[in-house]
């Protein structure tokens, strides 16, 4: 069975004692009827990874970061480096946001070294992958998935992939309501899992979660999660209240 994953992406959001707040407010309503085979995962802003950390200690929710350097360390001025994470036992981190591709200018080459960087300090990258609203008006949207993922996961071995948690998530949906319909969620989870079972074979493709994301709410969740395919979400603007993200997670159950 794959690993259930439900990750909120606070973005650039929330001030400390705000972030302190939500996750305080997530903990308590994360109560036993979360199903403990699901990972929670909060991806806050860097300078909260620590503090949210401690403030989660024990608590089965886990913490993530947006984004990581392709370098170890070295004059890089504002950035954060995987092995600095992994100095803080983070455990995962967003990588490829369509936020990073566009405003960023981040490429699939430079998401490749990042990948690595994430992986050989034992953190679980979560890849971002999706189409904006033109390439799936003009119908080249798997195309454009199939190069995104094949450009920055595919030199990596079986063994490396294993460990990758791909999300994927339209651009036209991400912050705009607009949801895939669970048709289209599912038929790109598959075209993922069929590229991945090309290269890599059946095990290693069906054991890769897929998480969803774009506008996924706690009244579209249940629904996009019962998809085959869909292993879970990655989750905006609904992440920022406590009570939606868990009415989120409850849809996985
Ligand atoms: P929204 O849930 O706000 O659409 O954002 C999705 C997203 O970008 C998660 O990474």
């Amino acid at each position: 069975m794959r690993t259930k994953i439900v990750a909120g992406n606070w973005k650039m959001n929330k001030t400390l004692i705000e972030a302190t707040q939500l996750t305080s407010e997530v903990m308590t309503l994360t109560g036993a009827e979360i199903n403990g085979e699901t990972k929670i995962v909060l991806c806050v802003p860097f300078p909260y990874l620590l503090s949210t950390k401690n403030q989660l200690g024990n608590s089965p929710l886990l913490v993530g970061a947006q984004n990581c350097s392709e370098h170890d360390s070295g004059a890089y001025t504002g950035e954060v480096s995987a092995p600095m994470l992994k100095s803080m036992g983070i455990p995962y981190v967003i990588l490829g946001h369509s936020e990073r591709r566009q405003y960023f200018g981040e490429d699939g080459k430079l998401l490749a070294k990042k990948v690595d960087k994430a992986l050989a300090n034992a953190i679980i990258p979560i890849f971002c992958c999706g189409e904006p609203l033109d390439v799936r008006e003009n119908g080249t949207h798997e195309t454009l998935v199939r190069t995104q993922v094949e450009a920055s996961l595919f030199h990596l071995a079986a063994d490396a992939i294993r460990k990758v948690v791909i999300a994927y998530e339209p651009v036209w949906a991400i912050g705009t309501g607009k949801t895939a319909s669970t048709q289209q969620a599912q038929d790109m989870h598959a075209v993922i899992r069929k590229l991945l079972t090309t290269k890599y074979g059946e095990a290693v493709a069906q054991s890769i979660p897929i998480l969803y994301g774009g506008s996924v709410k706690p009244d579209n969740a249940k629904e996009l999660f019962e998809c085959p395919d869909v292993d879970g979400g990655l989750v905006g603007g609904a992440s920022l209240k406590a009570r939606d993200f868990i009415e989120i997670v409850r849809g996985i159950n």
